[in-house]
């Protein structure tokens, strides 16, 4: 009678998963009423030979019934507390990430250069003076040297190496590597050693664009540069050209838009020099081009009235969050 209500409890035990059904077992064998506690309740009438046998072992399957409660009964309290789920809970909401607002620009102006035909490629940040500046025609010692204050690296057995100052290394590097028709944009990061200001990073990205073919003209510069302030600034934004000097175009110029009635330049550009495509092996007899080279930041700038160019990299969720 002992050992089948020892198997019975026992049994029902191991289906218990919860608080609530392990009371109701507790309550059936080991409560007041409860089967176990009945026949040691009886005990004292049983005559006496039984009494002994049946005394002991009812009262050692208590103690195992004791036992066996005391282990279970934490685990299911904990698992209430860590692991149920509470359906009545308000939902957490999950917080999404977002491009950075400099990406989001580079990827719109990348589009419209996609759509006028342009292919896109990036390049070293890290890179030689060759291409930096002397293929670009800004020969060693030249002032306009000073025009892009290098961050120089400093390198074992080489003194050539630099951050680039700005994305037009690669039109070389282009041109070297291929042949004309060239339609393409180099978006990517440039280094500058210079004190920061609300307009000035020392670290910032350009977009630098480069065409190459037969009887391209200036024509075509105005028309590409007219159609990108149009796709990125709408078609009755006012746009300016003025005449500016970079080594590497002849003629070169700049391009303003308007903002709030002032000019505010946003890219240079001009005819590809035709030292530089001497540089690279291209005969400038045969072969015209344009090039041109502008900064996301300041777009965005002009796009989202934003005052300080720094407020881009300092990792401020308040003001990364609005775009
Ligand atoms: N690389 C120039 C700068 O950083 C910008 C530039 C001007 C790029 C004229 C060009 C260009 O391709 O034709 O100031």
């Amino acid at each position: 009678m002992i050992e089948e209500l020892k198997n019975k409890s026992l049994t029902e035990l191991e289906s218990v998963k919860s608080v609530d059904s392990l009371e109701q077992w507790r309550v059936k064998y080991l409560g007041r009423k409860g089967e176990l506690t009945s026949i040691l309740r009886g005990i004292g009438s049983l005559p006496d030979n039984e009494r002994r046998l049946i005394g002991s072992q009812s009262n050692s399957l208590r103690g195992l019934l004791e036992e066996q409660y005391k282990k279970i009964k934490p685990t299911l309290e904990k698992n209430l507390t860590h692991d149920s789920v509470d359906i009545t809970l308000p939902g957490r909401t999950r917080t999404k990430g977002r491009l950075h607002p400099i990406t989001s620009i580079i990827r719109e102006i990348s589009e419209a250069f996609s759509d006028m035909g342009f292919s896109i490629v990036e390049g070293n940040e890290s890179e030689l003076e060759h291409y930096n500046f002397d293929l670009l025609n800004i020969p060693k010692d030249h002032p306009a040297r000073d025009q892009w204050d290098t961050i120089w690296l400093d390198r074992p057995n080489r003194d050539d190496n630099l951050l680039r100052t700005h994305t037009s290394p690669m039109q070389a590097r282009i041109m070297e590597n291929s042949k004309p028709p060239i339609r393409v944009i180099i978006p990517g990061k440039c280094y500058r050693y210079e004190a920061t200001d609300a307009t000035h990073e020392w670290h910032f990205h350009q977009i630098e664009g480069l065409v190459v073919g037969k009887n391209i003209s200036f024509s075509d510069l105005k028309g590409t540069l007219y159609e990108l302030a149009r796709r990125i600034f709408g078609p009755s934004r006012k746009v300016r050209f003025r005449c500016d000097f970079f080594p590497f175009v002849e003629p070169g110029v700049d391009m303003s838009i308007d903002w709030k009635g002032e000019w505010i330049e946003i890219l240079g550009a001009g005819m590809v020099h035709p030292k530089v495509f001497e540089g690279v092996g291209y005969d400038p007899n045969v072969y015209s081009g344009f090039a041109f080279g502008m900064g996301p930041e300041r777009i965005a700038m002009l796009r989202y009235d934003i005052e300080d160019i720094r407020q881009f990299f300092s990792n401020d969720l308040r003001f990364l969050s609005q775009f």
